[in-house]
């Protein structure tokens, strides 16, 4: 017994030191204190008076739809922003107005639409309500119109009423028209246009207003080319034209966008090569090509270009070694080659272990044939990994990285400190007892 003493002090000095470095991090992971504050219904003390400063018209149309009025629909921030009002005397007015999860047998009076004709921006999110006639003073008043997944279905005749839009989201309704131009053709301010997911018909305009920033037809069923005229846009930044069903080659122009951020032309039936121009994109950041019958070689300048960090080049007929190292590759936040079986690395460069779905090349640029296993030269302990699938891109794998590591030294101090806390037990029922 004598000789555990001086073990005994040591270990009640550290055991709380121990203890300590452990338990905090649960502590922290335990509920923030207060939960029993509710967050009560904000009542500044600016406007004392309980009555709303909004237009008792528009109050009406409101709660006409249901809308919550309980609370000053004209006090900032407004719950989920779904209100905005103007400063006019002595009532405010609506500009601004989201609706979102209505039911689908909300009506919306053709009086409560005409009250509401200050609105600038309308947005319907989750609201599978009948469409409505628009009244001339609201289509025209309108800024700024979204409706996703809302409205059951729309024609092109009624957003081509929109005329004064500057920004237009449509996504996941259906839209019947000819085409796009009926929709864009009267709407010569838009600068954001998107409607995705409307299973939209017809051909890419050949018009297009040159404030566009940014244009999504993402996910519709249009057909045809890409036309030059839209790489006559001198502001665009974003293009999605993926999920489409266009065809032909990327124009030659393209490298006229000289605003380009994000471009997508994935999942349709696109042909030929990547045009030497989108070298001169000064900041590319995102280039989606995937799923198409894009050949030809994969272009040095891709691996020059400083902005881009996204690149899916998945599912086409790419040939010849990918001009990019181990190192070039690391720096992607995306990058997708699979699927292109005659497109192969340099083993001397990249390393196995990125399992980019293609194989490594042979000493004249063509991919080894048979797919890549155990009796290929580079013959480390993983050759097999190889003809892994293309699907797997780089944010798993840092995971996989750091993952562990941290669970590893967690467990390890959580059963150190147990092992601790039943020495200490033990040593203090001697002790005591
Ligand atoms: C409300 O709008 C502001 C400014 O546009 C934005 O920063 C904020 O995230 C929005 N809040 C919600 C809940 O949408
Ligand atoms: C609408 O419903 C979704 C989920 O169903 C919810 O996440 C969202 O916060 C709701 N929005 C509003 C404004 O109530
Ligand atoms: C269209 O919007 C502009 C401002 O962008 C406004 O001055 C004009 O009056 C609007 N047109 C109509 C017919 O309301
Ligand atoms: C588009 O059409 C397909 C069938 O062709 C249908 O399954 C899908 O729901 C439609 N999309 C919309 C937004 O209506
Ligand atoms: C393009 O649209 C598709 C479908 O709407 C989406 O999944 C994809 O992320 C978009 N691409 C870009 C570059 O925004
Ligand atoms: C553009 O691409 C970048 C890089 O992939 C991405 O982070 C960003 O969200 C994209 N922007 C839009 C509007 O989709
Ligand atoms: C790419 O495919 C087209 C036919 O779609 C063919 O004419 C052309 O020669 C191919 N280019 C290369 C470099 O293989
Ligand atoms: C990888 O390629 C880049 C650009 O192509 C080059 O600057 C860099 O030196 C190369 N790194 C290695 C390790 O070869
Ligand atoms: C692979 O890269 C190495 C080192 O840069 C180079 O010497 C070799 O020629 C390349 N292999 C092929 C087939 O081009």
């Amino acid at each position: 017994m004598e000789e555990f003493k001086p073990k005994t002090t040591l270990l009640l000095i550290l055991l709380p030191l121990l203890l300590s470095s452990t338990l905090h991090p649960i502590s922290s992971l335990s509920p923030s204190p207060s939960p029993a504050t509710q967050p009560s219904l904000p009542s500044p003390s600016s406007s004392p008076s309980p009555s709303s400063t909004l237009d008792p018209k528009q109050l009406t149309a409101l709660q006409s739809i249901n809308f919550p009025t309980g609370r000053d629909p004209c006090l900032q921030p407004s719950p989920h922003n779904a209100t905005l009002c103007d400063s006019s005397k002595p009532f405010r007015h609506l500009i601004s107005l989201r609706l979102s999860n209505c039911s689908a047998d909300l009506l919306l009076s053709s009086t409560a639409l005409n009250s509401l004709s200050t609105l600038q921006s309308l947005s319907f999110l989750n609201c599978p309500i009948p469409p409505f006639r628009l009244p001339s003073d609201l289509s025209s008043n309108l800024r700024s119109f979204s409706c996703v997944s809302s409205l059951r279905r729309l024609t092109g005749v009624w957003l081509s009423h929109l005329y004064n839009l500057t920004e237009l989201t449509v996504s996941d309704v259906p839209i019947s028209a000819s085409g796009p131009s009926i929709i864009l053709s009267n709407m010569n301010k838009v600068t954001s246009f998107t409607i995705s997911g409307a299973n939209l018909t017809g051909f890419l305009p050949r018009k297009w207003h040159p404030k566009l920033t940014h244009i999504d037809f993402s996910h519709n069923k249009l057909k045809g080319r890409v036309p030059i005229s839209v790489t006559q846009l001198p502001n665009l930044k974003f293009l999605n034209l993926s999920s489409n069903q266009l065809l032909g080659q990327i124009p030659d122009t393209f490298g006229d966008l000289i605003s380009l951020q994000n471009l997508s032309l994935s999942s349709n039936l696109m042909s030929g090569p990547i045009p030497d121009s989108i070298a001169s994109i000064p900041s590319l950041a995102h280039l989606d090509l995937s799923s198409n019958q894009f050949n030809g070689s994969v272009p040095n300048f891709l691996s020059e270009m400083k902005d881009l960090k996204y690149l899916n080049l998945e599912g086409n007929n790419f040939q010849g070694m990918i001009p990019f190292n181990g190192s070039t590759i690391k720096r992607f936040a995306v990058f997708k080659v699979g699927g292109n079986s005659n497109l192969c690395y340099n083993h001397s460069t990249v390393s196995s272990m990125l399992k980019l779905g293609i194989a490594p090349c042979d000493k004249d640029g063509f991919p080894v044939q048979p797919p890549p296993d155990k009796s290929s030269s580079s013959g480390s302990e993983d050759a097999n990994s190889d003809s892994g699938d293309g699907s797997s891109d780089e944010k798993p794998k840092e995971n996989h990285r750091h993952g562990p590591n941290k669970v590893v030294l967690g467990v390890a101090i959580g059963l150190s400190s147990i092992v601790f806390l039943i020495i200490f037990l033990v040593l203090l029922a001697k002790w005591c007892g």
